[in-house]
């Protein structure tokens, strides 16, 4: 099966989540990553929440399949040689080193399109060119504070809360990648390669943007009516955070099913969509609420929505998570169980999808992955195991016309 991205050679000059979040995409469907790493070293994450001595950890492995490993000192002026003949032949450079550490290299964009005028050239950095913080260094947590995400997730009466999903660091490369991709696009008419960049703060932003649009709603009308805190509390001039509000217009809470005393997840998520209601009644046996006024429309629900879900609740008292789910799908109902890391891992539906994926890897043995979450109809991306550190240095200094000795060379010097 011929891939999409065959033929495309990018340089994966990334280390940690974002950058290797992206080039791991565009290695799936089918593009030639080579990850150039520091010798002796590597990507930090290699050595990162080790589960097994001396062999690579899961965050390595699981943000690094189908790519190549060549080990280069591109501080060493040897390096940089080798380094300047792959861009020469290159298609993609993708880098998410701290601010100003490609200029130091010696790697700077202008250098880098004079080497390779058709080559695009990808970062990720924390804030974007020119921002009153473009000098941070930044990770994971720090972007979810700066792109309003920790502002607006958690309970009113709690701090600002980080989420579980890598928002600003997979995030932000699934961005670089759509960026990429479009650079490549445009190529093909102009024949000329550009810089793509991506902050993590703006793609965390991105994901926000509905807080945006309720930080307007907020200024104009004073409140928001389908916060927890309306209309009982109160509201400031900032978007309030709001537990397990739903974001979109329909009211929506976590809700306890049987067994939560003793399992912290046996809960579902349940949604009161405006015209669900009256399935919802049938499903909850409350069919007197169906034409009642005070429960008729979402504007009379809403003062009383927590007393409802309470009620839904008490339905739910003898059901797990996934019987419940199983009456509520007959009836329509937007809802889901909470599940699991382990239920996830072991969900038939998503290995037979591939989206959960077992991967052979030399020395872990076989490693749980998630798989391409797009799917194609002319293509199952395919997960091979991420490489050993300088699995491949060999066939890439090959491939670029350097001899066994040239190569021997290199290696005396610690350049490889
Ligand atoms: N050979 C020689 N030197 C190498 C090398 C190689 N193959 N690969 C990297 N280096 C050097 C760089 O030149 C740089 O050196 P310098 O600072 O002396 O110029 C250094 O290694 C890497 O620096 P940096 O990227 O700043 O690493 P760090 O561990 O201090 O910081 C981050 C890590 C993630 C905070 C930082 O890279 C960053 O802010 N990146 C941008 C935002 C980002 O992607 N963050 C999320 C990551 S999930």
């Amino acid at each position: 099966m011929t891939k999409p991205l065959e033929g495309i050679k990018i340089i994966d000059f990334t280390h940690v989540q974002a950058g290797p979040a992206c080039t791991q995409l565009l290695a799936w469907f089918g593009a030639d990553v080579i990850k150039v790493e520091r010798p002796g070293s590597g990507d930090v994450t290699r050595n990162q929440l080790r589960d097994i001595p001396d062999a690579d950890a899961l965050y390595f492995t699981m943000l690094n399949s189908n790519k190549k490993s060549l080990t280069l000192d591109t501080k060493k002026p040897e390096g940089k040689e080798v380094l300047e003949k792959l861009i020469r032949e290159s298609d993609v450079l993708v880098e998410n080193f701290g601010p100003g550490a490609l200029d130091r290299m010696g790697f700077s964009w202008e250098r880098l399109n004079e080497l390779n005028p058709k080559m695009i050239v990808a970062s990720v950095k924390g804030f974007s060119d020119g921002h009153h913080y473009d000098d941070l260094k930044v990770y994971e947590n720090v972007a979810q504070c700066a792109g309003g995400a920790a502002s607006t997730t958690g309970f009113w009466d709690g701090p600002p809360t980080i989420s579980a999903a890598a928002l600003g660091d997979s995030n932000t490369g699934m961005h670089l990648a759509i960026g990429i991709l479009t650079a490549l696009l445009g190529r093909d008419k102009t024949g000329k390669g550009q810089k793509v960049a991506v902050s993590m703060q703006d793609s965390v932003l991105n994901l926000c943007r509905v807080k945006l649009r309720d930080q307007q709603r907020l200024e104009r009308v004073g409140y928001l009516e389908e916060y927890p805190q309306y209309p009982h509390g109160e509201f400031g001039d900032v978007v309030p955070r709001g537990g397990n509000a739903g974001g979109g217009g329909q009211p929506g809470w976590v809700l306890k099913c049987k067994g939560w005393e003793t399992d912290s997840n046996a809960y579902i998520y349940f949604t009161i969509q405006g015209h669900a209601w009256e399935p919802i009644c049938h499903a909850i046996g409350k069919i007197e609420w169906i034409d009642d006024p005070a429960y008729k429309t979402a504007e009379a629900r809403q003062p009383h929505i927590f007393e409802i879900f309470n009620t839904i609740e008490v339905w739910l008292a003898d059901k797990t998570k996934f019987e419940a789910v199983d009456i509520l799908r007959k009836f329509d109902i937007p809802c889901a169980p909470v599940l699991t890391m382990k239920e996830l891992a072991n969900d038939p539906s998503l290995r037979a999808s591939g989206t959960i994926v077992e991967v052979p890897h030399k020395k872990r043995g076989s490693y749980l992955t998630v798989g391409s979450p797009i799917k194609f109809s002319d293509m199952k991306p395919e997960v091979t195991a991420s490489p050993l550190l300088g699995e491949h240095t060999d066939e890439v200094l090959t491939g670029l016309g350097y001899s066994k000795q040239e190569i021997f060379n290199l290696r005396e010097v610690k350049a490889v």
